[in-house]
């Protein structure tokens, strides 16, 4: 079994990679640890090469993770909330998964990523959130999941951290190690 585990925050060791960790905690399987901030993922550039060609013509770190989203049978990914949605890095990553629907639309390839995923979406805010509020969140990673045929398994919302930081004791990691642990098992 491989996983990857997208960190999507800038912050390496803060709020957002002591949730991963903790998720990450009881899992014996391959792990593949992308940190966003330290790749270099061009943005896209909405050029639609990518629905006359069905591939993206920027050579960076991007090929990295495609690769992955072919051979890995779950994904871990957890951003910090930026202005109610997911962080920057994630997002221009996830623009570039537009690959996948342009080669489904464009060339009516249908969906073209064979390897079947579950995922796990782990998002950590600074103040407190309702449904509502965490839905522009929530809502990209789902239509991320989606893209690279990943099943939208765990949610976990981690709010109002900034004013409630983590120790190592907090009753919230062992939570999300539980939920970890049953994801893994
Ligand atoms: C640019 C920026 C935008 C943010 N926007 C929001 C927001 O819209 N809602 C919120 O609850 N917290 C917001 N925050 C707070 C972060 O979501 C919160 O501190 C998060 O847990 C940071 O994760 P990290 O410790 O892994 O970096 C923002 C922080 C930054 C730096």
């Amino acid at each position: 079994m491989e996983v990857l585990i997208i960190h999507g925050s800038p912050r390496k060791g803060q709020h957002t990679d002591k949730a991963l960790e903790a998720f990450m905690l009881h899992a014996e399987d391959i792990q593949h640890h992308v940190y966003l901030y330290d790749d270099k993922i061009e943005y896209c550039k909405g050029c639609l090469y990518c629905g006359k060609k069905g591939i993206c013509f920027i050579d960076d770190d991007m090929k990295k993770l495609y690769d992955l989203f072919e051979s890995v049978d779950k994904i871990v990914f957890g951003t910090p909330m930026y202005f109610n949605s997911v962080s920057s890095a994630a997002k221009v990553m996830i623009d570039r998964t537009q690959v996948y629907w342009s080669r489904k639309y464009e060339m009516g390839a249908g969906i073209t990523v064979k390897k079947e995923k579950k995922g796990a979406f782990i998002l950590t805010a600074g103040v407190k959130h309702d449904e509502e509020s965490i839905v522009a969140a929530t809502k990209v990673a789902e239509i991320f999941f989606k893209a690279i045929n990943c099943t939208y398994d765990v949610e976990i919302i981690l709010d109002h951290i900034d004013k409630n930081p983590m120790t190592s004791e907090d009753s919230r990691l062992l939570g999300i190690s539980e939920k970890g642990s049953r994801f893994f098992s």
